[in-house]
């Protein structure tokens, strides 16, 4: 039946040939010029639950639990290894030195066609243009290793850095709407801003995304 299957599709044009599902393997190891972005591990529990247990950054996000705990953060490490949070999870790291710096990642939309872009970095490492430098890396590996057609981000209309760095990224603002916190315990405004497979393209032959 494998053979069947491999020789039916190598008969068809590349387009029409059967996808296998995604895995965790599709999450490769990503470089650029100050950053490694990897998969989370135990060795950086410690450092995740320093960083994420700031208010700062918990009501920025949507799902993130304040106060954050060693428990916490062993338990985030210990899902996104299991696949259980159904996404590409990374660790933000410095190059040079594999300092744990943040975390990033995608989830894809059931539509099938978008996937959802989220950063955080803690507090200490704010303003040196890293989650910018991540968040280029990561939308460059989605549009150039998978079959969707548009990224998405939404930022909570008060957060001007991450608006900043979504703008930075080439996305276009699309509409305001409301979205569950865990932290603040309620419904935020947010901004959401879409990048298309198109404009990537084009901004990449710009050279002009910085
Ligand atoms: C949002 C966040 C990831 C940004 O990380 P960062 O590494 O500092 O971002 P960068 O340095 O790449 O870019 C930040 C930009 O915002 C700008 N900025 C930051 N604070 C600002 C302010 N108060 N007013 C105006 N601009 C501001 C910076 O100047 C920079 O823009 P520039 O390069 O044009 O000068 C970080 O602040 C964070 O983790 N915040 C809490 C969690 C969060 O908001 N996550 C995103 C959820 S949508």
């Amino acid at each position: 039946m494998f053979s069947e299957m491999l020789r039916d599709g190598q008969s068809r044009p590349p387009e029409e040939r059967p996808r296998p599902e995604r895995s965790r393997t599709d999450c490769p190891i990503l470089l650029s010029q100050r950053l490694v972005l990897r998969a989370p591990h135990e060795d950086d529990v410690d450092a995740l639950a320093h960083l994420a247990n700031n208010a700062n950054i918990a009501t920025m996000v949507a799902r993130m639990p304040h106060p954050y705990t060693i428990a916490d953060a062993a338990d985030f490490v210990r899902r996104t290894k299991a696949g259980a949070i159904g996404k590409c999870v990374y660790a933000i790291t410095k190059a040079d030195t594999g300092a744990f710096l943040g975390c990033c990642g995608i989830e894809p939309h059931e539509d099938g066609k978008t996937v959802e872009l989220g950063y955080w970095l803690g507090e200490p490492h704010w303003n040196k243009g890293y989650a910018t430098e991540a968040a280029q890396s990561l939308t460059d590996m989605v549009f150039r290793t998978r079959d969707v057609e548009q990224i998405d981000a939404r930022c909570r209309v008060m957060n001007i850095a991450s608006r900043r760095v979504i703008q930075k990224c080439g996305f276009q603002f699309q509409a305001t709407g409301m979205v569950q916190s865990l932290a603040v315990g309620g419904m935020v405004p947010v901004e959401w801003f879409r990048l298309d497979r198109r404009t990537w393209v084009s901004l990449k032959s710009w050279g002009n995304l910085g």
